[in-house]
């Protein structure tokens, strides 16, 4: 084999998709997958959805692009209607949830300096937190492992264990500028913050006069059952970063801001080339017209309840390989009591995808389209994995 002209940064596992459709992908040699890891809980509405389709289709005939020099087709509309769904009165568009969370770092730390206080600078994140792969971003994550042979870490960003209040407010000083979190921590492992914790974070931004910003890249746009997963715990964020299912699959992201964090984004101070181009938010806004219809979200909500029930009853079956399941909505994760990517292989030959987490968790990330047949097919396969996993354990002596 010859050696790959690609940087060896994924670790690729040897499949080779060619089609998709709804929540079925299918490999160049025939073979058929459900996919419940939606290209990391990105194609909300599953492969080839026709109205995302149609709506790229109609774009692509007309323009592709013509940078934020000028008005931009969709633009104006999809950033109406996502303050129009939100707290926010502002939105930023990029190409990427990295770029989305750079936004609001920028956007927070501007904040402070055009009201008087430059010196405001620091985010405080949460441990466990993926906010990214860029120089500010693997610093706001504060994971070693992201951050080793980059250089110093960026400055202006601590980390907090979850939940601590004391250390929390033990961190905060006159440096200050915001704290970030996600609601649910996806790459952490589908780690649920608790709703009092963020209302209590919230609490503190208001009294110490910080930011408070959401990481929404992955628990936004439906994933939960509802549009934003900070809806569950009616806590609504100054600042929320945007990306992944917005764009179902297209590249895109978004920064959402109140008009009072966005005061210090006027022109000149942020920009981008390709973000909130005319296909980008033709499809945004066709993502919007199916999740925004009446009766999606709680579909979502329906069909997650289902997933999580019948997932608990193969995690009781199986309590040699799984050992709970957690999550909501979409968004479940099922802590492995036996190596994650060895259940993993076992998940992927019996023709489901799913996509590991840190906490040694597989997260289950179907798109929300998937229907209850589809469920009930994806629990019957995880069901069929553990039990493989079981032979292979008895096959060693372990006995089961
Ligand atoms: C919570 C969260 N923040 C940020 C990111 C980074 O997004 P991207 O990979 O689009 O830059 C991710 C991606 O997995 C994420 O899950």
């Amino acid at each position: 084999m010859t050696a790959s002209a690609l940087f060896g940064t994924y670790a690729r596992a040897d499949l080779d998709f060619v089609r998709g459709e709804g929540v079925w992908l299918e490999t160049a040699d025939g073979r058929r997958f459900l996919d419940c890891g939606s290209g990391i809980a990105v194609n909300a509405l599953g492969h080839s959805h026709p109205h995302l389709v149609n709506a790229l289709k109609a774009q692509a005939e007309k323009l592709w692009h013509i940078s934020n020099l000028y008005k931009v087709a969709g633009q104006e509309e999809l950033g109406q209607r996502l303050a129009d769904a939100t707290f926010a009165d502002r939105v930023f568009f990029s190409n990427s949830g990295a770029e989305a969370m750079e936004a609001c770092i920028k956007t927070a730390r501007r904040y402070h300096y055009v009201n008087g206080r430059p010196e405001r600078i620091g985010i405080i994140t949460f441990e466990g937190a993926f906010h990214g792969r860029t120089i500010a971003t693997i610093a706001a994550g504060g994971q070693a492992k992201y951050m080793e042979g980059f250089g110093p870490k960026a400055p202006g960003f601590d980390q907090v264990k979850t939940g601590d209040l004391d250390a929390l407010k033990a961190a905060i000083g006159p440096t200050t500028a915001a704290l970030c979190i996600e609601p649910i921590q996806g790459e952490g492992g589908v780690r649920e913050v608790d709703a009092e914790f963020l209302r209590k974070l919230r609490e503190i931004c208001d009294a110490e006069g910080l930011l408070l910003i959401f990481d929404e890249i992955q628990t936004g746009v439906g994933r939960t059952g509802k549009l934003f997963a900070h809806e569950w715990a009616g806590v609504t964020p100054d600042l929320m970063a945007v990306a992944k299912g917005i764009g179902g699959g297209f590249p895109m992201g978004a920064c959402l801001a109140t008009e009072a964090a966005a005061a210090g984004m006027v022109p000149g101070t942020h920009g981008t080339t390709f973000g909130g181009n005319p296909l980008a938010m033709a499809v945004g806004n066709a993502v919007l017209d199916v999740i925004l219809a009446p009766g999606f979200l709680e579909e979502v909500q329906r069909k997650g309840l289902l997933l999580k029930q019948r997932l608990a009853a193969v995690i009781d079956a199986h309590p040699k390989v799984f050992e709970d399941v957690r999550g909501r909505g979409l968004m479940l994760g099922i802590k492995c009591v036996r190596p994650n990517a060895e259940v993993l292989a076992k998940v992927r030959a019996n023709g489901l995808l799913v996509v590991p987490a840190g906490d040694n968790v597989l997260r289950i990330l179907p798109p929300l389209t998937i229907t209850d047949e589809e469920i009930g097919e994806a629990v019957a396969r995880i069901e069929a994995a553990a039990a493989a996993v079981e032979a292979d354990l008895a096959k060693e002596g372990d006995g089961v």
